[in-house]
């Protein structure tokens, strides 16, 4: 198929994008540069930099079958100070974008929605069914790009399938040239994994653990961690599923492990793997953090055929081989 992968310079955006050249797809990347790198698009696909209110030329000239859409911004605290960032960037640029789409009649689109549309649960594992009350500006704007789409589906026979991530974490390694592995390269970088080896390699000091007093096992927040290449897996068998369902159509799925792994769970396979003692301190919660977000991946399973297969010491193995190659990037 001819793709366009909106983001595809950035962390999940590139990974997919190696993923569907792999499996013989032909791949346009339009991506600002804003928080991505124009090094991290792979080898094979085409580069457009521009943003995606810009994607109408682009549109015009590639005769399209989908649209895969990761290009927004992703960082929960700066939603909460700049929200209008996230409005125009992910809600008022998804809406540009899905509008191209419309001129040129192009209706297949992989969307990259999150758990963040949620907010904190009543329960866990998460149903897609459960109730979405998003605690941040960032989680807001891309729960109104699932309304959209599924607006869309209804009045202009979108096919379009919402992908929400719980905590993606790993990378992409090449065997053959460590320069051509992905994985993440955040210049802000909050999460977990990624700060967890920085203390590991010697440049952090200590790993801060946000609250130890939450009703866990150890105390401390659980998170369902996801391999970025089982969530790359999801995106093919999911645009799949929107080529087949042609005509109209909004599939939502979570994807996450289906069990939860706690910060102090997270810091113990970091000194497994690395081998580094990985100094933590006991910290304040962060604002706004549930004490346990775990997804249900029923609908994954049964909708795309989907099983995640790589556990957590496998997602930390790739990130630290990662971060070792490129941490003087
Ligand atoms: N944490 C620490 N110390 C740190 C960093 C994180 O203890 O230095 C803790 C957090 O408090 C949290 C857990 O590690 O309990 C995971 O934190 P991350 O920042 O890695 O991930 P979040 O669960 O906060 O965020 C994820 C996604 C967001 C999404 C959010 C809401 O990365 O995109 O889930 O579902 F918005």
């Amino acid at each position: 198929m001819r793709l366009l992968v909106t983001g595809g310079a950035g962390y999940i955006g590139s990974v997919v994008t190696a993923e569907l050249l792999g499996a013989g797809h032909q791949v346009t990347v339009l991506d600002d540069l804003s928080t991505g790198h124009a090094d991290a698009v792979p080898d094979g696909a085409e580069f457009v930099r521009a943003s995606i209110t810009e994607a109408d030329p682009v549109l015009a000239a590639g005769e399209f079958d989908a649209v895969l859409h990761f290009a927004a911004k992703s960082l929960v605290p700066e939603s909460v100070v700049a929200p209008e960032l996230y409005w125009h960037n992910n809600t008022v640029g998804s809406l540009a974008l899905l509008d191209s789409m419309r001129r040129h009649d192009l209706r297949t689109i992989v969307f990259s929605s999150t758990a963040a549309t949620y907010g904190e649960p009543d329960s866990v594992p998460i149903e897609e069914t459960s109730p979405t009350r998003p605690t941040n500006p960032y989680g807001a704007s891309k729960l109104a790009v699932d309304h959209l789409l599924t607006s869309y589906a209804g009045a202009h026979r979108f096919s379009a399938v919402s992908l929400r991530y719980f905590n993606v974490a790993g990378a992409r390694i090449d065997g053959e040239d460590p320069a051509r592995s992905l994985g993440e390269r955040h210049a802000t970088e909050t999460h977990l994994i990624p700060i967890a080896l920085q203390v590991a390699a010697g440049s952090r000091p200590q790993l801060q653990v946000n609250g130890v007093h939450y009703p866990t096992p150890d105390g401390s927040c659980v998170r369902d961690y996801i391999h970025v290449l089982d969530l790359a897996d999801a995106h093919l068998r999911a645009l799949e599923h929107a080529v087949a369902h042609a005509g109209g159509g909004h599939l939502i799925c979570n994807l996450g492990s289906g069990s939860g792994s706690s910060v102090r769970e997270v810091l113990d396979s970091v000194r497994r793997i690395t081998g580094r003692p990985t100094p933590a301190v006991d910290a304040p919660n962060r604002p706004g953090d549930p004490a346990v977000l775990i997804a249900s991946n029923d609908r994954a399973a049964a909708e795309l055929g989907w099983r995640p297969t790589r556990d957590l010491d496998r997602m930390v193995a790739d990130a630290w081989q990662f971060y070792r190659q490129h941490s003087h990037d």
